[in-house]
């Protein structure tokens, strides 16, 4: 195996373990907050008038995402959901119960093509994208699930801002260097831009957060570890207190960054 498929490789193990120990906790910041039902959410409204018939939702998580698509539209498709990490499916297949053409499925979505041979109207990537070390590969598979007329629709991190929309770590860690996840939005963006047959837009979402928010956030375990890879969890929660405490000392009023991303297929 040549060097970067094996980084690749234990990037993606580590995610998934990482997000094996955050299923608990992510629900619990989930309850408090509707941060991930927020973005799903506002990406089924910047499709609209959307009708989709069949949806993939990528990396689905807990199965907020696969609700917030089944609830928010008139008829609900048929959605099949993919995760890597089979204690984030387990909660998800819970909050689904009893509702109908739903089709989970464990798996990695950088291999849509093995277990997808089916066409979608819409490709869902809410909060995961950023997570996948290939993910040109996955984008390039889902293109070619999607049906023309369809659309791919992404929610990316874009970080933690100041009023004036600079980099809040930045201006509180100059020497602490912090990419949440290991995709460069504009490397997504050329990938999306190289797709003739897509027609993208891109949208900008950000909201005042308190300190509390913020350590809630990086409290779960898949987010601190991306602050703190090599600390144990248990040793990581001070750290966050800490870290939360020096960046909105520092930076006030604090804004989280979000990038909606929707491709349509000619
Ligand atoms: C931040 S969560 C978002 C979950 C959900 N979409 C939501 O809106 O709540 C990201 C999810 O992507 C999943 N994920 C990360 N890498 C993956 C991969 N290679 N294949 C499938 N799922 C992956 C993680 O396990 C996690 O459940």
């Amino acid at each position: 195996m040549d060097k970067e498929k094996d980084i690749n490789k234990r990037f993606k193990m580590a995610v998934e373990r990482n997000f094996d120990q955050s299923a608990g906790i992510y629900d619990t910041f989930e309850e408090k907050y509707h941060l991930f039902e927020t973005l799903t959410k506002k990406l089924c409204e910047l499709n609209a008038p959307f009708a989709p018939k069949r949806v993939l939702d990528v990396g689905c998580g807990t199965g907020i995402s696969t609700l917030c698509i089944h609830k928010s539209l008139k008829k609900p498709p048929i959605i099949y959901a993919i995760d890597i990490s089979e204690a984030m499916l387990i909660k998800a297949r819970e909050r689904l119960t009893g509702k109908k053409g739903i089709y989970f499925v464990r798996g990695d979505a950088e291999k849509l093509s093995i277990y997808f041979h089916e066409a979608f109207d819409a490709v869902f990537y809410t909060a995961s994208i950023f997570l996948l070390p290939n993910f040109r590969e996955s984008i390039d598979q889902a293109c070619k699930l999607i049906l023309p007329g369809g659309v791919l629709a992404i929610s990316f991190y874009a970080g933690l801002f100041n009023a004036r929309g600079r980099d809040a770590f930045a201006l509180a860690f100059p020497d602490l260097k912090y990419q949440y996840g290991t995709v460069n939005y504009e490397d997504l963006m050329k990938c999306l831009a190289a797709k003739k047959r897509f027609r993208t837009a891109q949208f900008d979402y950000r909201f005042e957060i308190s300190k509390e928010y913020l350590f809630d956030f990086l409290s779960i375990p898949a987010q601190s570890a991306g602050v703190y890879p090599k600390v144990p969890y248990i040793e990581r929660i001070p750290m966050i207190r800490d870290l939360c405490d020096k960046l909105t000392g520092k930076v006030r009023p604090l804004f989280m960054g979000w990038k909606f991303v929707v491709s349509r297929k000619a």
